[in-house]
C-alpha cells in the first residue's frame, strides 16, 4: 500500500466546484492539480443530495492539453454540465473521465492524478506524486519563490 495524504474533504470540493493544490513529482518538480466533483460517481452511493462516501471528486493535472493553460487561475474551475472548460479557447473536458470531444483541445484526455475517498476524505494516493501544498505554484511561499514572478499567469516548462 502506498502512502495516502489527506487532501480535503469531498464536501469541500462540491461546495467550492474545485480545489488548487501543488504536487512535486519524482524529480522535485512542482505541478498543479485540481480536484473536481464527478458527478457519475455520486449516483451509486447516494440517496440523499450529499456526495457519495466512496466517489465523486477526480484529480486532474491543471493544465490544458492543448496548450499550457491552467484551468484553475486562482478563482476555481469554470465548469457546466460536468465539464471544466478551458478558459483560453473553451473546450470541454468530461470531469469524470478527462475526455475531450470538442474544440482546440479535440480527441484529448487530461493527465490524471491518482486519489482515493475514504469516508468523504480525499487522499493523494498517486506513487509519482507528493503533495507539497494547498493552493497553486506560486501560493506557497517557500524556497521556490524565486523561480519567477508571483504575477506571472502561465505555468513555466
Ligand atoms: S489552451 Fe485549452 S483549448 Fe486551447
Amino acid at each position: 500500500m502506498s502512502d495516502w495524504t489527506r487532501l480535503t474533504t469531498v464536501e469541500t470540493v462540491y461546495e467550492n466546484r474545485s480545489w488548487l493544490f501543488t504536487v512535486r513529482d519524482q524529480y522535485g518538480e512542482p505541478d498543479e492539480a485540481i480536484l473536481v466533483p464527478c458527478e457519475d460517481g455520486v449516483e451509486h452511493g447516494s440517496t440523499n443530495s450529499r456526495p457519495g462516501a466512496d466517489d465523486g471528486v477526480e484529480a486532474w493535472i491543471n493544465r490544458c492539453t492543448h496548450e499550457a493553460q491552467r484551468f484553475d487561475t486562482g478563482r476555481g474551475v469554470a465548469m457546466r454540465d460536468g465539464q471544466l472548460i478551458c478558459p483560453k479557447h473553451g473546450s470541454m473536458f468530461d470531469a469524470c473521465s478527462g475526455y475531450c470531444d470538442n474544440g482546440e483541445a479535440a480527441d484529448t484526455t487530461l493527465p490524471s492524478v491518482d486519489i482515493s475517498v475514504d469516508d468523504g476524505v480525499v487522499y493523494l494516493t498517486d506513487d509519482d506524486l507528493t503533495f507539497a501544498h494547498a493552493g497553486g505554484i506560486d501560493d506557497g511561499d517557500d524556497e521556490n519563490d524565486d523561480d519567477g514572478p508571483a504575477s506571472t499567469s502561465h505555468i513555466g516548462f
